[in-house]
């Protein structure tokens, strides 16, 4: 016993020794910091791309300049929180500016051992694209110089890449034909890359489905290092990159959309009721019936805020609507199918349809159309937080009493419920990964935003939460669905900074996908088996 402790107490002092020795040698060619860790991926890059990276306008890091550096990480990222002095930073920015940049940032973050974090647009709702919080360090790969978009028109297809938005996008298919559009998001800079990979939905899913049910091919950077198209990735993968989430797969370099037949003249108007001119919630609860039912030219979304009336607070409820067609049209339908809502041809505005874009993505009725070249939100940045729910039967008076005395809790709250039904009911839930199809009445967000200058930001958390909760009788259950691209690290975690296991990521997994979720999982296995491609709500392989 004595002469076995002994020598287990010799081996330690051996090896001590030679662990000072390996650590001190490793410290000499390794990274220590963020500056030599910025050098050697440079090296590395150099070694895997014969295309010049001018270092000025593609790397950012901290020690360089930081004010540069906050700038370039500030520049897409969309939400306060996660921008504050206590976030975690990436060791350095690097700005592509040719798709083999991508190629070789794959290889050289797997060479050096350094977590990368992906960004397109910068919209997502955790801020999983700008920071990590579960893996020191990490660098941050920003696509916005990579924004080329080809209309093709004779061939009703575009390729955009990942880093354009899709303002500029819709911007470049109305400049070539008033005919044709694409039916992605409402929100003009969201960025392409990072939107389908979610679904990506918007004023024509009734009509024409998601973003992602429209997409013919793409071009992703795997976790090798290869580019693969459609043909060489495979249909299992180009399954699952379709609304399977981002950065799980690969690097989308750029997709080919389909592009869609939009009329000369659309309409749109927005009807704004407050709770007491909607006495027994009469027209909200007509809209709970129809909204799926309408037409599929046509899409209602309501939109709540709090407000003050005459010193007291009530909701407003803004019915915000765009239809394909002329308002003569547009006006009978009402009649026959919604005359609740009281629509008359003085509520409704006939334009172009890249008008309706800027229109329906919140910039004023002034702005000129190519302010979508600006890559711009019509949104200033603030602190938020945001949930999601799937409506499945009418939510009854009395849950709707319940839900509005819980909304006027929060001075700041926000709700938009968004209609299915039409084309999102006739494609099936295994289409693609996005499972919320037919049976879906009307999709939930709740948001909650607040300024930089909030004391006590956890109240808005923890009133979403509350909201969220009290809501769970009236919305879809087993599970109680959410939509990914709303990205929610409430759901299944039981902490934001910690690392999921397989048992949670399979709570979530079923919440954003449904049974979809095992066969990303097994595509993953296939695809990543390594899981280089992660973050806190990734896709995980099988045997992680
Ligand atoms: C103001 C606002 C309005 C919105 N409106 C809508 C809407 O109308 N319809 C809708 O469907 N959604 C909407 N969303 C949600 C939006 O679709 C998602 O946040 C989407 O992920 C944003 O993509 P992004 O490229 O802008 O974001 P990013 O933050 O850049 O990326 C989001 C996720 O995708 C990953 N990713 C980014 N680029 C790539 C890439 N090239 N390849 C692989 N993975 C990548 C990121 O790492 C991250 O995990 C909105 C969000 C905001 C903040
Ligand atoms: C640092 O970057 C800012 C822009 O954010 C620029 O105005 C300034 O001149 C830069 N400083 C140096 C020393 O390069
Ligand atoms: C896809 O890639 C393969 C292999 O690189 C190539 O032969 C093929 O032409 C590409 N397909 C399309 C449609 O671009
Ligand atoms: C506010 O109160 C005034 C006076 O009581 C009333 O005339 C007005 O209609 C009220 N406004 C709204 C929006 O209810
Ligand atoms: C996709 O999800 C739906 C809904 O849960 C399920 O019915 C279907 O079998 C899944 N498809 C695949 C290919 O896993």
């Amino acid at each position: 016993m004595a002469a076995g402790m002994g020598i287990s107490y010799q081996l330690p002092i051996v090896s001590y020794i030679s662990f000072l020795a390996l650590f001190f040698s490793f410290c000499t060619i390794s990274p220590t910091s963020s500056t030599s860790l910025k050098d050697d991926f440079i090296k590395c890059l150099h070694r895997n791309t014969n295309i010049d990276f001018p270092l000025e306008q593609t790397f950012f890091a901290p020690a360089k300049n930081v004010s540069m550096f906050n700038e370039v990480l500030e520049s897409t990222a969309q939400n306060l929180r996660f921008l504050t002095k206590s976030m975690p930073k990436p060791g350095f920015i690097f700005n592509p500016i040719d798709e083999s940049h991508v190629q070789a940032s794959i290889i050289c973050s797997k060479k050096l051992d350094i977590h990368l974090r992906v960004r397109s647009g910068g919209h997502d709702y955790e801020g999983l694209s700008y920071v990590s919080e579960i893996e020191k360090p990490f660098i941050l790969i920003d696509l916005s110089k990579l924004r080329e978009i080809n209309v093709n028109i004779k061939d009703n297809s575009a390729w955009v890449q990942a880093g354009a938005t899709v303002g500029e996008l819709y911007y470049r298919i109305a400049e070539k034909s008033k005919v044709h559009g694409f039916p992605a998001g409402l929100c003009s800079s969201l960025g392409i890359g990072g939107h389908i990979t979610g679904g990506a939905y918007g004023s024509m899913m009734r009509k024409y489905g998601l973003g992602g049910d429209n997409v013919l091919d793409a071009k992703i950077v795997d976790a090798n290092g290869k580019i693969l198209n459609r043909t060489s990735m495979g249909e299992d993968m180009f399954w699952a990159i379709r609304g399977g989430g981002g950065a799980s797969f690969g690097i989308i370099l750029a997709w080919k959309i389909k592009l869609v037949p939009v009329p000369k003249t659309v309409t749109v108007f927005t009807i704004t009721r407050t709770l007491e001119q909607d006495v027994g919630n009469k027209i909200l609860s007509k809209w709970q019936v129809v909204a799926d039912n309408l037409v599929e030219e046509l899409f209602i979304r309501v939109i709540f805020n709090v407000a003050k009336n005459n010193g007291s607070k009530t909701v407003t409820t803004s019915y915000d609507a765009l239809f394909l067609g002329d308002k003569g049209t547009l006006v009978k339908v009402m009649k026959k199918s919604f005359p609740e809502l009281g629509l008359t041809k003085k509520d409704c505005v006939e334009m172009s349809w890249i008008e309706s874009v800027v229109y329906i993505s919140g910039f004023s009725s002034q702005t000129p159309t190519n302010f979508l070249l600006q890559g711009k939100s019509p949104f200033p940045k603030i602190n938020f937080k945001a949930k999601s729910d799937f409506v499945k039967k009418p939510i009854p008076e009395t849950g709707l009493i319940g839900m509005f005395k819980k909304f006027l809790k929060e001075d700041s709250a926000m709700m938009i419920w968004n209609p299915y039904g039409g084309m999102m009911a006739k494609i099936s839930e295994s289409q693609i990964p996005f499972p919320h199809r037919k049976g879906v009445i009307y999709k939930i967000q709740y948001l909650t935003v607040w300024p930089n200058s909030e004391k006590k930001p956890n109240r808005h958390i923890n009133w979403i939460r509350d909201m969220y909760s009290y809501m769970m009788p009236y919305v879809s259950s087993n599970p109680r669905q959410a939509y990914v691209n709303y990205r929610d690290l409430d759901i299944g975690m039981n902490k934001r900074n910690a690392k999921t296991s397989f048992k949670q990521a399979q709570v979530w997994g079923a919440k954003y996908f449904k049974d979809n979720f095992s066969r990303l999982v097994r595509i993953k296995s296939k695809v990543d088996p390594d899981n280089f491609f992660r973050h806190e709500q990734s896709i995980p392989p099988l045997h992680v």
